[in-house]
């Protein structure tokens, strides 16, 4: 795995768990740890023994706190464009990453943070979690995408409240509105609720998770027709030794074996 500074890694039984570990300024995404992720998620695609990601923040107070305010404070009008497409850019990886990627969500996760865990393909939070884009309270907004994935997530109506009082809710809320898919006592079962998840994924035939990823980002991708991809995407299954394995398993009452081929 790319070599990294501020993001442990550690990969078992085909899982890469990712921590963001800058616990002394709840895990704030700086430059060098978004580009941490840019480099592992351009690997994770290539990288065949990875089947599945969980991303985590370091200790219990925080998932991610946000982007790191010490370098928003030297942003001018000229490189804050370009400071929110290469955030976008980078969340748009894990977005389209063709393997589960499932964020634990332990404590703040808040602008970037929140961000990043709405970027993942689900969220697994901890009771203490608090979600929150206070971008308001600095005189900015989202810029990582939160705009669209809160609104995509919760609705106009919801999403409008909290970008703009820059509140935070709390996990048990968070899962009413859909922005998570569970809440779990503490980060321990959590993360054996994310594993749970991915090691189910991870027995299903892998091209077409991939395949689902397409087709639900499509939904998002105004130039594109999802039903279009959906269908293309559903041929390129039927393409696959995956399908002729799902099937034959099947009718011979087996479980199926996929190979991802
Ligand atoms: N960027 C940079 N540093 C951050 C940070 C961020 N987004 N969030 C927290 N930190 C740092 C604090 O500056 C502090 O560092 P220090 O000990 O060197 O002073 C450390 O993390 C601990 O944070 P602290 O504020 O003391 O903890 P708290 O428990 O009192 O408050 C929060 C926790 C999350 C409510 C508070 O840190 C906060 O509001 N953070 C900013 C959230 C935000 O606006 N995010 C969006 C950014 S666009």
């Amino acid at each position: 795995m790319a070599d990294t500074k501020n993001i442990l890694s550690e990969e078992k039984d085909g899982v890469l768990y990712l921590t963001v570990n800058r616990e002394s300024k709840l895990n704030a995404l700086n430059f060098a740890t978004l580009e941490e992720i840019r480099n592992i998620f351009n690997e994770v695609s290539d990288n065949k023994d990875i089947k599945a990601v969980m991303i985590t923040g370091s200790g219990e107070k925080a998932f991610i706190a946000g982007a790191d305010i010490s370098e928003i404070v030297e942003l001018n009008e000229l490189n804050a464009r370009k400071f929110a497409e290469n955030g976008q850019e980078i969340f748009d990886l894990i977005e389209n990453c063709h393997k589960p990627v499932i964020a634990v969500v332990n404590g703040f996760a808040l602008g970037g943070g929140c961000e990043l865990a709405m970027a993942c393909h689900m969220r697994v939070a901890t009771a203490n979690a608090k979600f929150g884009q206070p971008e308001v309270n600095l005189g900015i907004i989202p810029g990582y995408g939160g705009t669209q994935r809160l609104t995509h997530l919760i609705g106009r109506g919801k999403a409008n409240e909290l970008m703009m009082t820059g509140d935070m809710i709390g996990a048990d809320e968070a899962k009413n509105l859909g922005l998570v898919n569970y809440v779990m006592p503490t980060k321990a079962e959590a993360m054996e609720k994310a594993e749970e998840i991915v090691l189910k994924i991870m027995s299903k035939a892998p091209l077409a998770i991939g395949m689902i990823v397409d087709c639900v980002n499509a939904v998002y991708t105004s130039e594109e027709n999802g039903f279009q991809t959906e269908a293309n995407s559903f041929a390129r299954c039927v393409k696959s030794g995956d399908y002729k394995e799902g099937t034959s398993a099947f009718l011979e009452k087996r479980k199926p074996v996929f190979k991802g081929e």
